[in-house]
């Protein structure tokens, strides 16, 4: 079982809308309304695929409720604590038409000290009560939370003896990954971050990879990079993934389906190569359809059965 940790969840609302435009008045032909955040969307893909998963973090107010009882409503198996603010929405425009994906992220609510006391009370309680295989710390954080909260997570989860996941932006990712995880999974602008440097090629990724994870300690650095596939690198192996062919409908979230695909073949035996292949087929699966996460095994395998798995070293 995995636990995913998502401090500043949403309700994520797509629409769907054919040549959108600002200055006009644009009315979706499909609207979608779902429980969101990273973690979230790992929890989902990770149960929807066989696996067990609980998802934990920061919850309040109406959006709060919405996005509890679509997480029951969908079986993910959940255990939030209540904050006295607002929980955030999200807002997703894909345009059909123009190939283009905007979104209108609210920053998300403030969250008191004691109400942060209580999370971490909860998290320590869960890690006490449950045997997780693996924590996974997902996305951002709340405004006004220090990011040495999320080395503090990580730690206290290594403590357990659960094996560690990054993948978050900005200063999370620069602070958490001092807690040395097992995997850290940036996406090509968060490598960037890290690295200092953009990244051109998959050649480039490689080199920043294999630099950023002797400099911090972390077992395995998965960077994904869209449409050009994913890299596994460990001290002793590196593997690139290529992603299947699919026609995309939206890649928000797609990350989140790598990482939960990649964790459930792990968690059941396979070896790194169908691992990756499994995740990439996440991956271009939820491409192929609008919403953070919601592909079915069936597809899933379709794609994966496309992926290829090469080893670099
Ligand atoms: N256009 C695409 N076609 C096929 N597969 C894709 C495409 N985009 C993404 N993927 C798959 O999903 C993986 C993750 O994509 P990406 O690097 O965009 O993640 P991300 O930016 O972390 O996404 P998010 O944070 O929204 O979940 C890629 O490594 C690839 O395997
Ligand atoms: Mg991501």
């Amino acid at each position: 079982m995995i636990l995913t940790v998502t401090l500043n969840p949403c309700v994520d609302k797509t629409y769907l809308i054919e040549d959108f435009a600002i200055h006009k008045l644009n009315r979706p032909s499909q609207a979608l309304t779902v429980a969101g955040g990273k973690g979230l969307n790992v929890a989902r893909v990770y149960t929807r695929l066989g696996g067990k998963a609980l998802a934990t973090g920061l919850l309040g107010g109406y959006n709060g409720h919405i996005v509890q009882t679509a997480l029951a409503g969908e079986g993910i198996a959940h255990d939030f604590v209540e904050i006295s603010k607002e929980t955030r929405i999200c807002i997703k425009v894909v345009d059909p038409l123009h190939k283009t994906e905007t979104e209108i992220n609210e920053i998300g609510p403030p969250v008191s000290e004691s109400e942060m006391l209580r999370f971490m009370e909860r998290f320590e309680w869960l890690l006490a009560s449950h045997s997780f295989a693996v924590v996974a710390f997902c996305g951002s954080l709340p405004p006004g939370i220090e990011a040495d909260l999320v080395k503090t997570i990580l730690r206290n989860a290594q403590q357990a003896g659960a094996k560690t996941v990054l993948d978050s932006s900005g200063a999370a990712l620069q602070e958490g990954v001092l807690a040395g995880p097992w995997l850290v999974k940036p996406n090509r602008v968060e490598l960037e971050e890290l690295w200092g440097h953009p990244i051109s090629s998959v050649e480039t990724a490689r080199r920043a990879a294999t630099e950023l994870r002797k400099r911090y300690e972390v077992d395995v650095f998965l960077c994904t990079l869209g449409a050009e596939g994913a890299l596994w690198m460990t001290e002793k192996e590196a593997y690139h993934v290529k992603a299947p062919q699919v026609n995309v409908m939206s890649a928000v979230a797609s990350g989140d389906s790598f990482l939960a695909g990649l964790l459930l073949a792990l968690e059941k035996g396979d070896s790194v190569e169908n691992a990756l292949r499994l995740a990439a087929g996440a991956g271009a699966a939820n491409a192929e359809g609008l919403g953070a996460g919601f592909c079915n095994v069936a597809t899933v395998q379709r794609c994966a059965e496309q992926a290829q798995v090469s080893r670099l070293a």
